[in-house]
């Protein structure tokens, strides 16, 4: 049996990770300092799985507490969630995203180099991608972010390469082996309404904002911007079922006994659907597939935000056979359970 640690397994994509490594039976051992979820995701891992991963909490910066988890446990690979994620936050706090996300990763990799654990799958994000008149976006297409998030992501990505490229020079023993997952939009939840995305505040991103304005828990949805060149005016994104992403993340680990990780590399492959769908469509479907009106307006743009961006995601298809089983019906079902259930979260 494989034991794979997960940093930040107890977050929105982590505790669904948690899920189907138990099932496809991984042993998991989770990192998390709770600074963005609870321990309650956890419980509920544990209740719908029947199995308990081991937790430990702890920051990834704290490089002993890494070394005694590296010590103890017996890790074959690791699956890094751990990090920051709004893009609003890290433009008016640059500072705190760069120390957790790209210092973090650090400390994790030195924890892992000593340590001779030398398998990571990265979440890394479409964000990385250079903005682009083509919408479609392959692996190979040029990279450049404009907010302090985005470049933390690729700060990471440029630091797991150098890592890689260096086992060259070094004939290292055992060589690195990185996946580096770019995710589009990881939307809706685990079927059995259990476990969800539970933001902080006010939602950053548009599904739980749809969620909590059919359950009345925020008055209105702002759409921003009806004028982009799209087929209804409003934005146009890749959203893809976060048991689908994950189940991504189980691929990746299989790959790393394939051919083309064999004398280690650093790859990167999209997790997206290949289809966009526009703000609109969102909404229209949700109310369709919850029977919930949801109250929105159209405001302005905002700075920053792409007409239209989707994966192309056939590396992924190709390399870590993978490809996504669930629609947009799905998505937005399965969101709205956890919603319905968990009105407050996991409070
Ligand atoms: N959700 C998305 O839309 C999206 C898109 C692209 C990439 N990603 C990336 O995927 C990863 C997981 O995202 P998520 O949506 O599950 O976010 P999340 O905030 O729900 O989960 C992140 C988890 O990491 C933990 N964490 C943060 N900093 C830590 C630290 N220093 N030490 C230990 N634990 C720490 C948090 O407590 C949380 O449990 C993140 O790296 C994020 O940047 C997410």
């Amino acid at each position: 049996m494989q034991t794979i640690l997960v940093t930040g397994g107890a977050g929105y994509i982590g505790s669904h990770a948690c899920v189907e490594l138990l099932q496809a039976g991984f042993k998991v051992v989770v990192v998390d300092n709770f600074s963005n979820s609870k321990p309650e995701s956890l419980v509920r891992v544990q209740k719908i799985t029947g199995l308990s991963p081991t937790l430990y909490q702890a920051d990834i910066r704290d490089k002993q507490a890494l070394s005694d988890i590296f010590a103890k446990e017996n890790i074959d690979a690791v699956i890094h969630f751990a990090g920051l994620k709004s893009v609003g936050e890290s433009c008016s706090d640059p500072l705190n995203y760069y120390n957790n996300n790209v210092y973090g990763t650090l400390v994790l990799l030195e924890a892992m180099n000593e340590a001779n654990v030398k398998n990571l799958i990265f979440s890394s994000s479409a964000t990385v991608y250079k903005e682009s008149t083509i919408n479609q976006y392959a692996e190979d297409f040029p990279l450049g972010s404009i907010n302090p998030y985005g470049r933390s992501k690729l700060m990471i990505e440029e630091i797991l390469r150098d890592v890689s490229t260096a086992d060259k020079i070094n004939q290292s023993a055992t060589p690195w082996k990185i996946v580096l997952l770019r995710y589009f939009n990881p939307i809706g939840a685990h079927e059995s309404g259990m476990i969800g995305e539970d933001p902080n505040g006010i939602p950053n991103n548009l599904l739980p904002y749809v969620s909590q304005v059919a359950i009345g828990k925020l008055a209105q949805l702002s759409v921003w911007g009806d004028d982009y060149p799209t087929r209804d005016g409003t934005g146009v994104r890749d959203y893809i079922h976060v048991v689908d992403l994950v189940k991504g993340h189980i691929k990746a680990i299989d790959a790393l006994d394939a051919e083309q990780f064999k004398n280690g590399a650093c790859k990167a492959y999209n997790l997206g659907t290949g289809t966009g769908y526009s703000v609109l469509e969102i909404i229209n479907t949700f109310e369709k597939v919850t029977a919930r009106p949801v109250n929105y307006k159209i405001a302005p743009r905002r700075a920053g935000d792409l007409a239209e961006c989707f994966a192309n995601p056939a590396l992924a298809l190709a390399e870590l056979h993978w490809q996504t089983e669930k629609n947009l019906d799905d998505m937005l079902a399965d969101a709205w359970r956890w919603q319905s259930n968990n009105p407050n979260g996991y409070e």
